[in-house]
């Protein structure tokens, strides 16, 4: 039967004139985004939240000094988010909870928050919108890491972090089993440990510190291990009725990694080598059990810190993989990491370090929808739903963005009617929020906002609200939004 649809899928997707694509009826078209982007470092009562994010703005590390007080206003104005959401035809919504908003001091909660996040939720189902619960997304409380007095939890060397993660799960899970099924411990290990503690750019701010990025990564894989079996024990109750109660993934950045020079043997090495690092070393720990923490692809150092092994605890802690795909990264074998064991080869470049020319971002980010289709081969080998959970383009014009969501939602169609078990698109994001150490200028939103009035007005885009909504509301892309959309200067190749 399965295989029956699929190859009706293929054939509709294939025929000169008919869909371009189309996606199975449970398809997920969702948006999402986070709290601390989209509501910032404020109280209600106007109090700051003690985060190593506000923290960060205090020091001045934003660009230009900015400050993340409201985010787009999300706090007091969710609703309209997802209302917009829900008028472009998505049937999901994925939401990242702030730990720091949550839980102020070491098992002290905020109920208030609590029951904000609740509402928030509600609100999303009230709308149809299938709700997605991120548990961490980067923002501490300043007691588990603060730029200011020192404090890391991350990066030690004992279980501190993860053991200070349970108690928000113990608390925060019960309160939305009834009405949440799929849940995301974390998102983007490598982001974390390339951004913290390699390139200095997020709290703690660390430079190439290569012993603290090892820590952190195993971490963080605690911390998704006793998530995910929390997650479990806590909530059993199947929220939408299809017989699962939690369906628990872990967000990944998947990236294409391709050598610089594809005729250099020790750029084509460096970007196998940041392919695994980026892709796999981390699903190899909870995946198979298996730390790697010297990044050679075995498990077998005793003299790492922490020390390699393998840990049962560990393994098989997925039941979907969440892709945040964004981008194609060239890797050459210099550059200063390239030095660094055992980061080896990790310099990846951006477009403007090797050819404007080629289609990119706002923030020169290098296009390329088939190397989502290329993630999308590579991660099926762990045998695994996967869910592309963040997808986007900063684009202030909408110029480019709206052929950028029309064809990797096309590749999504096509992995799908090639067999492979593709769940869900989420567009990053609704409405444009705060870009970490970039403030307000990247424009990621299908709604753009005008932060400089009080209450954060939006505008839809000119087109790519267009594109969402129209593929979303039929369930396939039309041959005639292909025409109409499709840029002749991207190398991909005709439907
Ligand atoms: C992160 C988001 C971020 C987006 C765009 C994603 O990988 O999860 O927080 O806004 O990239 O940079």
């Amino acid at each position: 039967m399965r295989f029956f649809a699929l190859g009706l899928l293929a054939m509709a997707a294939c025929s000169p004139t008919g869909p371009v694509a189309v996606f199975p009826k449970s398809f997920q078209f969702g948006f999402a985004t986070i709290a601390y982007q989209s509501e910032g470092s404020l109280r209600g009562d106007g109090t700051r939240v003690a985060s190593n994010w506000s923290e960060w703005d205090e020091l001045g590390k934003i660009k230009g000094g900015q400050h993340n007080d409201h985010g787009n206003g999300f706090f007091e104005g969710y609703t309209t988010d997802l209302d917009l959401a829900a008028s472009l035809g998505a049937n999901a919504f994925s939401y990242a909870i702030d730990w720091a908003r949550l839980e102020p001091a070491p098992g002290v909660f905020d109920d208030a928050e609590l029951g904000r996040i609740v509402a928030i939720v509600q609100a999303m189902r009230a709308r149809k919108l299938r709700p997605v619960i991120v548990m961490f997304h980067w923002v501490t409380p300043t007691w588990v890491q603060s730029p200011k007095q020192g404090i890391d939890l991350l990066s030690r060397s004992d279980r501190a972090f993860a053991e200070a993660f349970v108690p928000l799960v113990d608390h925060v899970v019960p309160a939305l089993a009834g009405l949440v099924d799929d849940w995301l411990t974390f998102e983007e290990p490598y982001s974390i440990v390339g951004a913290e503690y390699l390139a200095g750019l997020h709290p703690p701010g660390k430079f190439l510190d290569i012993k603290s990025s090892q820590r952190a990564l195993v971490n963080l894989m605690y911390l998704h291990a006793r998530t995910y079996h929390h997650i479990h024990q806590l909530d059993t109750q199947d929220a939408d009725g299809d017989g699962v109660a939690a369906f628990v993934g872990f967000e990944n950045l998947a990236l294409e990694s391709v050598p610089l020079d594809a005729t250099s043997p020790d750029d084509v090495q460096a970007a196998k080598h940041f392919d695994y690092i980026v892709n796999h070393q981390f699903m190899k720990g909870i995946w198979e059990g298996d730390i790697d923490v010297d990044l050679d692809g075995r498990a077998d150092n005793l003299k790492t810190d922490p020390p390699e092994g393998h840990d049962e605890e560990l393994r098989h802690t997925l039941d979907f993989i969440g892709l945040n795909y964004y981008q194609r990264m060239r890797v050459e074998a210099g550059g200063i990491l390239s030095k660094v064991a055992p980061f080896f080869g990790t310099p990846h470049l951006d477009v403007r370090e090797y050819d404007t020319t080629l289609p990119h971002s706002d923030r020169y980010w290098e296009i390329s929808s088939p190397g989502l289709r290329t993630v999308i081969e590579e991660y099926s080998k762990y045998g695994l739903p996967m869910n592309i959970t963040e997808n986007g383009e900063a684009d202030l014009d909408d110029d480019e963005r709206p052929f950028y969501i029309l064809d990797h939602l096309r590749k999504a169609g096509e992995a799908i009617a090639a067999g492979y078990d593709i769940r869900g698109y989420y567009y990053w994001t609704i409405s444009d929020n705060f870009e970490w150490n970039d403030g307000i200028e990247p424009r990621y939103g299908l709604f753009q906002v005008d932060f400089t009035k009080p209450n954060f007005p939006r505008t839809r885009t000119p087109r790519a609200a267009d594109v969402f909504e129209e593929v979303a509301k039929r369930g396939a892309i039309d041959r005639a939004l292909w025409d109409r959309i499709a840029l002749p200067s991207y190398p991909v190749g005709p439907p």
